[in-house]
């Protein structure tokens, strides 16, 4: 138990605050994390047609900017807005199970080793209250419990960790019931949607992770208002999420890649050609890195003005902070 957690909250509060205006350390990691996805309901091509706004590398707006009214984004889908929230529950039903042994098969387990950066970078401690949203099997729960106790022997931070699908709840469930956060205050589930946390209080919690979600929900600018309304006032919000990849030499090689080589993939290892070509085509259709900032900073974050997010592996994934002010 730390003596102190008022004390070493607001260290961490400075702590984070001062990243902002410090130059982030870019890393590099060889290969990017798969999450499985649905099966698409028609033969649309995985490889997008040349007018299509994400067939150039750097191109389209983000999800808001490119839809036309009432309709949204499934892949390179146009879809109703109504309809996409139970597309993306139905992807996530089917592969609850196998999700984190996919994962890893898929990433070479590369995505752990930007969720172990992106929870160290955060360094949670202090008797933090933080909820992790679209929290899935629990990947970044865990590693944000176990960091505040294993580097600081901090037993008081707490994680909520949200998810619109039972699922994969269920499946964090079962993996905290393994551990000795199971039946504590430091760890509670909640079944919610990213983009209404009617569950929780204005100026509730120090910390607001998502990682690789919010490109799935069907209105990410909601999601971070939401976050901005249930952080206390120099909270955090810390985002984790595919990217674009600006070098237009590694970015033709990474589409290449992407177009090709993991629709084949998901075909081999998993017979599911679709999936893997809906994964690809979801994370062309996000923002591009400084469009996502703009949102940010619009929904009334301070962003850092001169990184405003840490690029991970050539830009194929990014961290986006903003701080509540
Ligand atoms: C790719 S998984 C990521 C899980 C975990 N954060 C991780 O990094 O391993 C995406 C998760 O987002 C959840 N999700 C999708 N849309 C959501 C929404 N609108 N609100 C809350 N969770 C959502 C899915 O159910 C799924 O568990």
């Amino acid at each position: 138990m730390l003596a102190r957690p008022q004390a070493a909250r607001s260290a961490w509060r400075s702590a984070q605050r001062a990243l902002l205006s410090s130059t982030a350390a870019r890393r590099t990691h060889p290969t990017q994390p798969l999450d499985p996805l649905p099966p698409r309901p028609d033969s649309t091509p995985a490889t997008p047609p040349p007018s299509h706004p994400s067939a150039a590398p750097n191109a389209s707006a983000g999800p808001s900017a490119s839809s036309s009214a009432g309709t949204t984004h499934f892949g390179f889908r146009d879809v109703p807005e109504q309809m996409k929230e139970s597309l993306v529950k139905g992807v996530f039903s089917s592969v609850a199970s196998s999700y984190d042994v996919m994962n890893d098969a898929m990433s070479l387990g590369i995505h752990r080793l930007w969720k172990d950066h992106y929870v160290s970078k955060l360094d949670p401690h202090g008797g933090l209250k933080c909820l992790d949203v679209a929290g899935g099997t629990g990947d970044i729960a865990m590693r944000i419990l176990d960091h505040a106790r294993e580097k600081y022997g901090d037993r008081e931070t707490s994680v909520s960790m949200l998810d619109i699908n039972p699922e994969m709840l269920e499946e964090g469930k079962k993996r905290f019931a393994k551990t000795m956060y199971h039946n504590t205050p430091q760890v509670s589930f909640h079944l919610g949607n990213a983009e209404h946390l009617e569950q929780f209080a204005d100026n509730s919690f120090d910390l607001y992770t998502i990682a690789f979600g919010i490109r799935n929900c069907t209105h990410p600018d909601k999601v971070v208002e939401e976050a901005y309304r249930v952080l206390k006032p120099g909270g955090v919000l810390s985002v984790l999420e595919f990217s674009n990849v600006p070098n237009p030499i590694l970015s033709q090689a990474y589409d290449l890649w992407s177009f090709n080589v993991i629709p084949a993939l998901g075909h081999i290892l998993a017979s599911d050609r679709d999936s893997y070509a809906y994964l690809v085509e979801s994370i062309r259709r996000f923002y591009k890195a400084p469009e996502f900032a703009e949102v940010i900073r619009k929904a009334g974050f301070q962003v850092a003005q001169n990184e405003p997010w840490e690029p991970l592996t050539f830009g194929i994934a990014a961290i986006h902070t903003g701080v509540k002010v």
